[in-house]
Parts: structure tokens; C-alpha cells; sequence
């Protein structure tokens, strides 16, 4: 299976390298270092946007109990859709997988009044145009609960690029704040981005 994830992140790259942003998936020490602190016995809904073959959506759903909490995807890419419905199938878990762009995260909320407790992005925002990352930043803002938190992870050596600075300038004005760790275990190494709403 390890094999069969990698190969598959490794086509998806090649088929799309924008849009996935990185050749291999990122290392489970990432998915720790990114999930690190959350206290899953208080979460009832968990977005995940670009899980990609699904390192982080399987530390998600390892972590979190099965009759409390929904991890909900959302993935741009067809082919990584298809390769997650079959590894979580939704007889074994509690997840909803859907096709669409992570700044269409309304269309997975269950009602205009639900809100998310954390939201964990892989996108590779390096590639995106600037609209895109401002309104999935804003989207994302607008459908977390009071309290909630968005990470996102960063490429190290991205963290100079005008794009990027421009990110964090963002995340700052819409959040209020933004706190970061490192994580070197990671090809390349990343550091973990965090935002909490707090009003
Ligand atoms: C760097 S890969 C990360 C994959 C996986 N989470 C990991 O860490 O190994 C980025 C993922 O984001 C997806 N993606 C890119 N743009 C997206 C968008 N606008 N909305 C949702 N997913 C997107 C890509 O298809 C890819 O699966």
C-alpha cells in the first residue's frame, strides 16, 4: 500500500504539477507536526483541503472517533478522488470525500448556519493565482466556528517569495494572528502555519 500511495502521488504529479505542488507526498512526521495539540474528543467537523493520496486524512481519521467526529475532503484532482474513495470507504469511516476546489468549501457544509471546528490545508498556495488564495482564505475564515483553527504548511524554502509573504500578510489581517513550527522531517522541510479564529 505504501508503494501504491507514492506511485499514485507520483502520477498525479505528473499529470498536473501545479496544482499538486510537490512530487512526494509528505512524510508522517508532516502529518504529525501539522495535527500536533488537537484534542479530537471536542471536534465534530474536520475539513481537509488537497489530501492527495491521504497521509494526513489517515492520521485524521486514526485520531479521531468514528461516532463523534466527520472528516470532510475536499480534492481537486479526479484521479486522487477516485484512489481515496477506494482507501476510506465510507462503510468503514466517517468521512465525505468531494470533488472541488478548496475555496468551495461552503458547498460542503451541511447548512448555511454549520461551522468547522479545524481546517488542515495542503494546497500548494505557491501556485495559486493570488484570487484564488485570497478567497480561499476568506471562505475558509467564514466557515470556521469561534475558536477554530486553520493550518496549512508551508514549503521552507517558498517562505521568501512574494507570493508567500503575501500569504502570511493576509492570513495576519483576516485571523489577527499567526503562530508556526518547523518541521525539518519532511522532503522538502516544511513549517506548519496556524491561524486561530478568534472572533
Ligand atoms: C502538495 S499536495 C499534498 C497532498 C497530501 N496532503 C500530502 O501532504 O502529501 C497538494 C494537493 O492539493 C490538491 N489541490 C490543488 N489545488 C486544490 C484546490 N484548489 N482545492 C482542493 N485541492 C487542491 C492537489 O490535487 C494535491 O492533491
Amino acid at each position: 500500500m505504501a508503494n501504491l500511495k507514492v506511485i499514485n502521488f507520483i502520477k498525479g504529479f505528473l499529470r498536473n504539477p501545479f496544482a499538486v505542488g510537490s512530487v512526494v507526498p509528505s512524510s508522517k512526521f508532516l502529518a504529525t507536526a501539522i495535527l500536533k495539540n488537537i484534542d479530537f474528543s471536542k471536534l465534530k467537523v474536520v475539513v481537509e483541503y488537497g489530501p492527495g493520496t491521504g497521509v494526513f486524512t489517515k492520521h485524521l481519521l486514526d485520531s479521531s472517533s468514528k461516532s463523534k467526529t466527520q472528516v470532510r475532503v475536499i480534492e481537486f484532482s479526479g484521479d486522487f478522488v477516485e484512489f481515496l474513495t477506494k482507501r476510506f470507504p465510507t462503510n468503514q469511516f466517517n468521512i465525505v470525500i468531494k470533488q472541488d476546489r478548496a475555496a468551495n468549501v461552503k458547498n460542503i457544509m451541511a447548512s448555511p448556519e454549520e461551522r468547522v471546528d479545524v481546517v488542515i490545508s495542503s494546497l500548494p498556495f505557491t501556485f495559486f493565482p493570488w484570487d484564488e488564495t485570497e478567497a480561499t482564505i476568506r471562505a475558509t475564515f467564514d466557515v470556521l466556528e469561534t475558536g477554530g483553527i486553520f493550518r496549512t504548511y508551508l514549503y521552507v524554502h517558498t517562505l521568501p517569495l512574494p507570493k508567500i509573504q503575501r500569504l502570511l500578510a493576509l492570513l495576519k489581517d483576516v485571523f489577527g494572528n499567526v503562530d508556526s513550527w518547523i518541521c525539518v522531517a519532511n522532503i522538502p522541510p516544511a513549517i506548519v502555519i496556524e491561524c486561530q479564529k478568534k472572533t
